[in-house]
C-alpha cells in the first residue's frame, strides 16, 4: 500500500465512526472557552491512529487530540480527526476528516473527507490533486470583485473578534461574497477545486492546515502567510488562494 492509500484508509476509518454518530445527541467539553471536544473527536483519533499504526508502525504522528511530533523531520502524519466539531454539535453537515503525511517539513500526501456529502479530495506531492478519481484545479477568475472568498473565526474572537470583523469588513466591500462555513480543510479543499477563489484564517493549527494547504498547490493556488511569504505550518495566520486574487486579498487584508 503507498503512503496515499493509507492516508485513505485512515481518514476513511475516521469518517465512518463521524458518520454513524452524526446527528445523534453529543455532549462536548471545552478546550478554553470556545473550542469543543466531544467523544466522536477522540474516537475517530483512535480510529485513524490505529489505522497508521498498523500500516506506518515506524512513522510519527501529530494528532489534534493526542498530541505528538513536531512536523520539521521524518516522516509524520498529521491528523484532525473531525475539522468543525461546532458543525457536528448543531447537526450541520459540514465537517471533515483531515489527514497529511509530512516529511522533513514538507507535505507528501493529502486526504480530506467531506464526511456528509461523501467526497474525498487526495493530492500527492508534484502528482496533482483529485475530488474522488477526477483531478481538480484552482478557479481561473482574476478579478477579486467577483471572487467568492471564506473565512474562520478562531476560537481566541473573545480576544480579537472586533479586529477580525474589521479585516472581514474591508474584504466584503471588495468580493462578491464571504463565507464562514466552519471546516477550515473543506475551505481548503474547496479553493484547491475551485468553488471559492481564497480564504482566510488568523488562528489555526497545524492539523487544521496540514492536507488543504498540499491541495490547494496541487490544484495549482498559492499559500501564503498574511505578508504574502511562504506559509510555515505553525504559522498561525493562513491565506490561500487561486493565486490570480493572492496580492488583492492580501491587500484587502491589509487595508483595515
Ligand atoms: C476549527 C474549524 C473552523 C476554524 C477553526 C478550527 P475544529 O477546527 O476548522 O472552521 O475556523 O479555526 O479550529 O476545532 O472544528 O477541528
Ligand atoms: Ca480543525
Ligand atoms: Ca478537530
Amino acid at each position: 500500500m503507498n503512503d496515499l492509500e493509507v492516508a485513505r484508509r485512515a481518514a476513511r476509518a475516521g469518517a465512518d465512526i463521524i458518520r454513524r454518530a452524526f446527528g445523534k445527541a453529543t455532549s462536548a467539553e471545552w478546550k478554553g472557552d470556545a473550542n469543543p471536544v466531544t467523544l466522536v473527536d477522540q474516537e475517530a483519533e483512535t480510529a485513524i491512529l490505529g489505522v497508521l499504526a498498523e500500516s506506518r508502525p515506524g512513522d510519527a504522528t501529530l494528532a489534534e487530540e493526542s498530541g505528538g511530533q513536531s512536523f520539521e523531520e521524518g516522516r509524520v502524519w498529521i491528523v484532525d480527526p473531525l475539522d468543525g466539531t461546532v458543525n457536528f454539535l448543531h447537526g450541520i453537515p459540514q465537517l471533515a476528516v483531515s489527514v497529511a503525511l509530512w516529511i522533513d517539513g514538507r507535505a507528501e500526501v493529502a486526504d480530506i473527507i467531506d464526511v456528509c456529502r461523501a467526497e474525498e479530495f487526495t493530492a500527492a506531492q508534484g502528482r496533482g490533486a483529485w475530488l474522488g478519481e477526477t483531478p481538480i484545479t484552482v478557479s481561473p477568475q482574476t478579478d477579486l470583485g467577483a471572487s467568492l472568498v471564506a473565512t474562520g473565526f478562531p476560537y481566541d474572537r473573545n480576544v480579537h473578534g472586533r479586529r477580525y470583523a474589521a479585516i472581514m469588513g474591508e474584504v466584503l466591500v471588495r468580493v462578491r461574497g464571504i463565507r464562514r462555513i466552519g471546516s477550515a480543510a473543506l475551505d481548503l479543499a474547496w479553493v484547491a477545486c475551485g468553488r471559492y477563489e481564497g480564504y482566510w484564517e488568523f488562528g489555526i493549527q497545524p492539523w487544521d492546515a496540514a492536507a488543504g494547504v498540499l491541495l490547494v498547490e496541487e490544484g495549482g493556488g498559492r499559500i501564503s502567510d498574511l505578508e504574502g511569504d511562504p506559509h510555515r505550518l505553525d504559522d498561525a495566520a493562513i491565506v490561500a488562494s487561486n493565486a490570480s486574487i493572492h496580492e488583492p486579498l492580501l491587500a484587502a487584508l491589509h487595508s483595515a
